[in-house]
C-alpha cells in the first residue's frame, strides 16, 4: 500500500504500513527503545534505551534523552526514532519537540494501542504531578512507520488492551471495521495475520481522519473520549492498581456510556445490545464488583479535562453517529450501580 501523507495544522506527516521489519529503523540518527522493545531489534546503530513501563514516563526521562542528544551532537536536521508502545512514543515526541525547538522525528509504534491510538494525532507527553500526561506539546511525527506483524510479541493483555481502543473507533466510524470485529472475532483474537493487519489499518485511518479533521481537539476529537470518562474514573477509583487495565476499563466505560445513552432515550437500544454482546463475546469484563458508584462519580468530578466543573459525556445514538452532552449526576449514578 502507498504511504499516506496527511496534515495536522502546519505538519505534514506520512503514514506508512509494511508488512516487514526489515527497512523499520532506516535513517535516523538516534533511535529509542525500552527494556522491552530492544529486544524485537538488535540496532547496530546509535540507540539509547528506557525502562519499559507508565512509572518512567516522567521529566526525568525525557531530560536523560535530551542529554544523550547532546552528547552525540545531533543538529537541528536530526532524525530522532522511537520505537515502542505509547510511553515511549509519547516521551520521544516530547523530547524530538524540544531539543532545538523540533527535530526531525518518525515513530515506529509496536503496541496495538499505540499504532492505532498513541502515535497518531501529535499529543506528546509526560506524568506530572500526580496526573497522567499533564505536561506536553503538540508535535506530529514527520512519519509513522506501522508494521501490524509487531503484535504477535504482546503479552494477551497489552493486545485485548489495544483491542478495546479498536472496539470504540468501530463504533465510531465506518460500519465496516466494527462488521468485521463481530465476524472475525476469533481470527482477531488468534492475531491472525491478514485480519490484524485489515484492523490495524482500517483503525489507523480512522484515528488519522479524525486529527486531520480536528488537531487541537475542538470538535469531532473529543469523540475519540467515547467511554473514558467512565473509563479513567473506574482506573483513579480502583488507585491505578493494575486489576484493570486502561483497555478493560475502557471496555467497561464503552459498555457504560451507551447504557446511560439508553436511559436518556438518546441510545437506540438496539445497538446498545449489540455493542454489549461484541464486548461480551470478547469476555470484557462489564461489572466492577468492589467499586463505589459514589466514588467513581467524585472522580469523574476531578478529572482535569472537565470544563468549568461539568463533567460532559459522549454518547452515541447508533453505529457512527456520536454526540457530546451534559448528564445530571443522578442518572450518572443509577448507571454506575448497574455496573458494579
Ligand atoms: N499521545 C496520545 O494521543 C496517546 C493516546 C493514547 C495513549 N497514550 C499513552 O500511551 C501509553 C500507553 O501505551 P501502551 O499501552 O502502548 O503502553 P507501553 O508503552 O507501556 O507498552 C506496554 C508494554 O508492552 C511492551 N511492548 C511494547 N511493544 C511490544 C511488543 N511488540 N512485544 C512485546 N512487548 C511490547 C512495552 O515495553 C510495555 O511493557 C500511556 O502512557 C498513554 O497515556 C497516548
Amino acid at each position: 500500500m502507498d504511504p499516506i501523507t496527511f496534515q495536522t495544522g502546519e505538519f505534514t506527516s506520512r503514514l506508512v504500513f509494511t508488512d516487514s521489519p526489515a527497512t523499520l529503523l532506516e535513517g535516523f540518527d538516534l533511535t529509542v527503545f525500552d527494556t522491552n522493545t530492544i529486544k524485537l531489534f538488535s540496532p547496530s546503530a546509535s540507540h539509547y534505551v528506557w525502562q519499559a513501563g507508565e512509572t518512567h514516563k516522567i521529566w526525568k526521562s525525557v531530560e536523560e534523552l535530551l542529554a544523550v542528544c547532546l552528547e552525540k551532537g545531533l543538529g537541528r536536521d536530526a532524525v530522532l526514532g522511537a520505537v515502542g508502545g505509547g510511553v515511549v512514543t509519547d516521551m520521544a515526541a516530547f523530547a524530538a519537540s524540544l531539543y532545538m525547538r523540533g527535530i526531525g522525528l518518525v515513530l515506529v509504534p509496536t503496541t496495538l494501542l499505540a499504532m492505532v491510538d498513541a502515535a497518531t494525532g501529535g499529543k506528546t507527553g509526560v506524568d506530572f504531578g500526580g496526573f497522567k500526561n499533564l505536561v506536553g506539546t503538540f508535535y506530529p511525527a514527520r512519519e509513522i512507520r506501522i508494521w501490524p506483524g509487531a503484535v504477535a510479541s504482546l503479552p494477551e493483555r497489552e493486545y485485548r488492551s489495544g483491542l478495546a481502543e479498536v472496539i470504540k473507533h468501530g463504533m465510531l466510524g465506518e460500519q465496516s471495521l466494527f462488521r468485521l470485529l463481530q465476524n472475525q472475532r476469533d481470527a482477531v483474537l488468534a492475531r491472525d495475520g491478514q485480519v490484524t493487519s485489515a484492523f490495524i489499518r482500517q483503525a489507523v485511518q480512522y484515528k488519522v481522519g479524525v486529527v486531520v479533521r480536528d488537531l487541537r481537539e475542538s470538535g469531532e476529537r473529543a469523540f475519540l473520549n467515547l467511554g473514558h470518562t467512565f473509563a479513567h474514573a473506574l482506573e483513579a477509583e480502583r488507585g491505578y492498581d493494575g486489576s484493570w487495565s486502561h483497555g478493560e476499563a475502557v471496555a467497561w466505560g464503552l459498555d457504560r456510556a451507551l447504557a446511560l445513552g439508553v436511559s436518556l432515550g438518546i441510545t437506540e437500544p438496539i445497538w446498545y445490545q449489540e455493542v454489549h454482546d461484541l464486548l461480551n463475546s470478547y469476555q470484557y469484563r462489564l461489572k466492577a464488583p468492589g467499586a463505589s458508584p459514589k466514588a467513581i462519580l467524585a472522580a469523574m468530578k476531578n478529572d482535569k479535562k472537565k470544563k468549568a466543573g461539568t463533567v460532559r459525556f459522549v454518547l452515541q445514538r447508533r453505529l457512527g453517529e456520536t454526540l457530546m452532552t451534559q448528564v445530571d449526576d443522578e442518572s450518572v449514578l443509577k448507571i454506575l450501580e448497574d455496573g458494579v
